[in-house]
């Protein structure tokens, strides 16, 4: 019976693609055993993909607060980020719905502030999935990845530090001071060559750590002539990284999917200067 209840709502979504007529429900409502994932503050549950029915089967979903929420002097806020850099013993109220956290003022001592998370997280047949980048494009059916116990990637590869398309040194002497304070095309920056590890390795060592998506351009060094020569995603959960040439992200160079994790991926004398990220398992890619 609840299965096809299931396949009638999917029907439905497939007959109107440009507008699926799914509301969302609520965290508290539709999952149980929501938690924050205490490392890198992603929001997860297990939801039900039938809004009506609570013996439907269960995905664990999820979304990244930490693109979502800041702290303005005090009040958690939507349409921001960062909170939990001011903000502590976070925890979950009404099975989920509403977060709790204690939050630096801009003068004073820490107060306590909740959030509504329902106001811009809903669950759509399942999918844990937030409405703050635009509406949420409802995945058709569960994926095939599990939800990874650290939801967690780090982006690698062999640095070489001298960009052909950077502008030539002002100096005389090469490298130029570093600009951020650490040298990566210096001596401490070059010996890390990009080394092949297990597909879905949990041993992230690596140049940069990433908790959640990157929807948009990232361009890791601006100032630095610092480029990929080889490219290499490390991540225990099914994340698809994309390497671009260029520091707008629009000539993409190589795509990593679960499948060619851990190895380190030659560009054939190209460069990757800019990346993004998102899930492949039940997780929201906003
Ligand atoms: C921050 O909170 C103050 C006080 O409630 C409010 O007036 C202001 O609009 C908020 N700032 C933003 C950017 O939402
Ligand atoms: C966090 O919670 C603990 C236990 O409830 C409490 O002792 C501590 O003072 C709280 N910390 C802050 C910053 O509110
Ligand atoms: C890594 O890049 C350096 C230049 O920075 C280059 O000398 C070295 O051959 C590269 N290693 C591999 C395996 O491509
Ligand atoms: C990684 O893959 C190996 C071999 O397929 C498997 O034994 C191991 O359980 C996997 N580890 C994780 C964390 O998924
Ligand atoms: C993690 O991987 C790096 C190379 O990528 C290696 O040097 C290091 O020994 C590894 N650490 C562990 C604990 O396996």
């Amino acid at each position: 019976m609840k299965t096809v209840t299931l396949l009638a709502s999917l029907a439905c979504l497939s007959f109107s693609d440009a507008a699926p007529n799914v509301q969302p429900g609520s965290i508290g409502a539709q999952c149980r055993d929501v938690r924050i994932h205490e490392r890198t503050n992603w929001l997860i549950g297990d939801c039900r993909t039938d809004p009506d029915d609570i013996d439907s089967p269960r995905i664990t979903t999820g979304t990244w607060l930490v693109n979502k929420i800041w702290n303005n002097d005090s009040a958690l806020s939507w349409n921001g980020g960062d909170y939990q850099s001011s903000c502590s013993n976070c925890t979950l109220l009404y099975s989920g719905s509403v977060l709790s956290c204690e939050c630096k003022p801009n003068t004073g001592a820490k107060q306590t502030s909740w959030l509504n998370l329902d106001d811009h997280i809903g669950i759509y047949l399942g999918h844990m999935l937030s409405d703050l980048y635009g509406p949420p494009t409802i995945p058709t059916t569960p994926s095939k990845y599990p939800f990874p116990s650290t939801p967690r990637y780090s982006v690698n590869g062999n640095l070489t530090c001298i960009d052909p398309e950077a502008p030539p040194a002002p100096t005389p002497t090469w490298p130029p001071p570093p600009s951020d304070g650490y040298d990566w095309c210096g001596p401490k920056g070059n010996p890390k060559q990009c080394v092949d590890a297990a597909t879905n390795s949990t041993n992230l060592s690596g140049w940069l750590i990433e908790n959640g998506p990157v929807r948009e351009c990232y361009v890791p060094w601006e100032l630095e002539p610092a480029v990929f020569n080889q490219f290499q995603l490390k991540a225990e959960g099914a994340w698809e990284l994309t390497g671009y040439a260029d520091k707008k992200c629009q000539r993409k160079l190589i795509t990593i999917g679960p499948e060619m994790r851990g190895l380190c991926h030659d560009l054939k004398g190209e460069f990757v200067r800019a990346y993004t990220a998102r899930p492949l398992f039940d997780g929201d890619p906003n």
